[in-house]
């Protein structure tokens, strides 16, 4: 009779232990049990870069990394791309369902009620060098508003909550185009509530003299499908981060500047501006073949490609393939997009990528589309943390009302010295 248990042999002692199974893991802490002695302190499991250990159970987010799938609440992405906008997507994700007409009404109300800013922060951000990264602007920028807004620290309040939740999607927007406009030296737009989020995040950044601003529908739309396919990305890098500071119960703005600063990283968010940068200095498709031999050689890697848990072709880069034509019907064709297909497909033949299971990732196309759209590299990764902002406070919500979850603090294996007594400094060699 087949039994959900996992039965493991200590050969150091010849005791056989039987651990629970459940969801297809076992639990850390049932490994403790498992001593030499009365006194030694238990085995633990060691996952440098957590390659195999689940550290939460979720309902945001699914991902099936061999085959390609990735799903919000359980909405394939492609349903979603094609069908939602961003901030219907947002709802899906913060509150587990589609909402109703009447729900999504007053969700967006609520958010376009909010995405001003307040004067001083406009003024924290004035002293910015002018050549500051915009996402160090924005990671600063988050972490300030939780001296603006106190009161976000009753994370136990759940109506308190839902504010700062709403507050911090309305707002990102706001924040990001600022960012963008310090950098040029030019005056903040401020927001349009007639528009829609993405048509609002477009008049805020390329807004000039005119009275009113009309974005390009068709590039509203590609931001709001871009969006959605950044929106969440279950437990990655900086999930994890707004999962493990939010665990010692610091307030959302806080936690959300933490997950933004590990999303600014070159090998997470900042990876679609290192495309780009790759991209250009490749050049032309018949410099791509020196290119990947020095990948091979180990001297670089090919940004945009390769995944922790994608081990097929990340769903939302096949999305954005198709997006970036879009794009390019409204915009002049980049030449960058013409490298990249040819780069993909000598990538997708050789058998070190191939080998390796190393197929493009979501940042691949999207640089190249976020730049015919006319926003410069170093705006890239403020792209990706708007959208994400809405994932990062789900896995919040969700970490907050799990009664399993404590402050993070993983274990380590010492290595160090023993217990030794101190040197006076005369006496060091
Ligand atoms: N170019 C060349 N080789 C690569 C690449 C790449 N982009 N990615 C992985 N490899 C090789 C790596 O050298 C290793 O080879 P070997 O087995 O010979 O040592 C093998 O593939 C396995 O890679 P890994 O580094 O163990 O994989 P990981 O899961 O630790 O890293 C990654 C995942 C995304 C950090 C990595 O693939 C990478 O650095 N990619 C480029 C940066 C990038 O595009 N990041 C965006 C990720 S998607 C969006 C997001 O999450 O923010």
């Amino acid at each position: 009779m087949p039994k959900d248990t996992l039965t493991l042999t200590d050969n150091r002692t010849g005791k056989t232990y039987e651990l629970p199974i459940e969801n297809s893991t076992i639990r850390s802490m049932d490994l403790r049990q498992i001593k030499v002695s009365p006194d030694d302190f238990g085995m633990m499991a060691y996952d440098p870069a957590f390659m195999n250990t689940a550290s939460c159970r979720s309902r945001v987010t699914f991902i099936d990394g061999e085959k390609g799938i990735l799903r919000y609440r359980g909405y394939p992405i492609e349903e979603l791309a094609e069908k939602s906008n961003f901030l219907e997507t947002a709802y899906l994700i913060l509150k587990g369902e589609l909402p109703t007409r009447q729900q999504a009404l007053e969700w967006e109300n609520n958010i376009t009620n909010h995405t001003m800013l307040h004067e001083n922060i406009k003024k924290f951000m004035d002293g910015f060098h002018h050549d500051a990264h915009p996402m160090g602007i924005l990671v600063s920028t988050v972490a300030a508003m939780s001296t603006f807004y106190p009161l976000g620290r009753n994370i136990h309040d759940p109506e308190s909550r839902k504010r700062q939740i709403q507050r911090l999607i309305a707002k990102m927007p706001t924040l990001a185009a600022f960012a963008y406009r310090h950098s040029l030296g030019r005056p903040y737009a401020y927001p349009d509530n007639d528009l829609s989020y993405t048509e609002n995040f477009l008049n805020m950044l390329f807004k000039a003299t005119e009275l009113k601003y009309k974005p390009d529908p068709a590039l509203a739309r590609a931001l709001d499908v871009l969006f959605i396919l950044h929106a969440d990305h279950e437990q990655n890098c900086s999930a994890n981060t707004m999962r493990s500071v939010g665990s010692s119960l610091t307030d959302p703005y806080s936690s959300v500047a933490a997950a933004a600063a590990a999303l600014y990283g070159p090998l997470h968010g900042g990876a679609n501006e290192q495309v780009l940068k790759m991209l250009a200095e490749i050049g032309s498709t018949d410099k791509i073949p020196s290119f990947i031999k020095s990948v091979k050689d180990g001297e670089r890697k090919l940004m945009g490609f390769g995944h922790r848990v994608y081990k097929n072709y990340d769903p939302r880069a096949k999305i954005l393939r198709k997006t970036a034509e879009e794009v390019f019907e409204v915009t002049e064709r980049s030449p960058l997009l013409d490298i990249a297909i040819e780069l993909e497909r000598i990538a997708l033949e050789d058998e070190y990528f191939v080998k390796r299971k190393l197929y493009p990732n979501v940042d691949f196309y999207s640089g190249i589309i976020y730049q015919a759209m006319g926003f410069p590299t170093s705006t890239f990764t403020v792209l990706f943390a708007i959208p994400r902002t809405a994932g990062w406070l789900a896995q919040w919500e969700e970490m907050l009302q799990d009664s399993e979850q404590k402050i993070a603090r993983p274990r380590q294996v010492y290595l160090g010295h023993g217990q030794r007594s101190y040197i006076p400094t005369e006496e060091r060699g």
